[in-house]
């Protein structure tokens, strides 16, 4: 029998990406496949920090085996920002528009555009938590363009390509995404570790 995992998250983008990737390796099922209907807190200062505290909330409701991710656009000549914030880098009640418009308000003079995504898994497997890390190096463009995928999707040009992730159909995306980089390692680690 398939392995379960619990996907903590209520980002139906995070799953459709996350489920691409793993195929039918594993049984993902997101919180709503599992009845859960709570909105989990992201309060702390680092995305390790916010991805362990939305696994082992989950983990501590459900008893089983489960992993979250926290990502943050890490942006260089704002020294990182907005990093950890980036759901809420607009302020409370904002969305990806909003998010956006601010990013390249505080870019509009700026020559160096460089940037990063970064995401963070945290996986709770037998009571014991690992983490897994994917990066993917790009720019942040002046003028948004594109209308797949979602947050700062617009206006990202991973390095290798010309296109922003919005211009990409999910596969395209996949070839360059952080979020499928960590996966990946996810992956391995859980096939290295037996769990099937
Ligand atoms: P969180 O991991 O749910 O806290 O996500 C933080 C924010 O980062 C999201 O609200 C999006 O704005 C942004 N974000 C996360 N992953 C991606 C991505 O793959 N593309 C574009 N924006 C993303």
């Amino acid at each position: 029998m398939k392995s379960t995992l619990i996907f903590a998250t209520n980002n139906q983008h995070k799953v459709d990406e996350i489920k691409k990737v793993i195929g039918d390796a594993f049984n993902i099922i997101t919180l709503k496949e599992a009845g859960i209907d709570i909105d989990i807190p992201e309060p702390h200062d680092s995305l390790e920090k916010n991805a362990s505290e939305k696994s082992s909330v989950i983990h501590k409701l459900t008893n089983q085996n489960c992993f979250s991710e926290d990502t943050g656009l890490e942006v260089d000549v704002l020294n990182g920002e907005p990093g950890v914030k980036s759901a809420r880098y607009a302020g409370e009640g904002k969305n990806f528009q909003d998010n956006i418009d601010k990013l390249l308000r505080n870019l509009a003079v700026k020559a160096n555009r460089n940037a990063r995504f970064r995401t963070v898994i945290s996986l709770v497997l037998d009571d014991k938590e690992y983490f897994f890390e994917g990066i993917c190096e790009g720019k942040i463009i002046a003028d948004q363009k594109g209308n797949n995928g979602f947050g700062y999707d617009p206006v990202f040009i991973p390095n290798g390509s010309n296109k922003t992730f919005a211009e990409m159909e999910m596969d395209e995306k996949t070839i360059f995404s952080h979020r499928r980089k960590a996966t990946d390692k996810l992956i391995q680690f859980l096939k290295d570790h037996g769990t099937h």
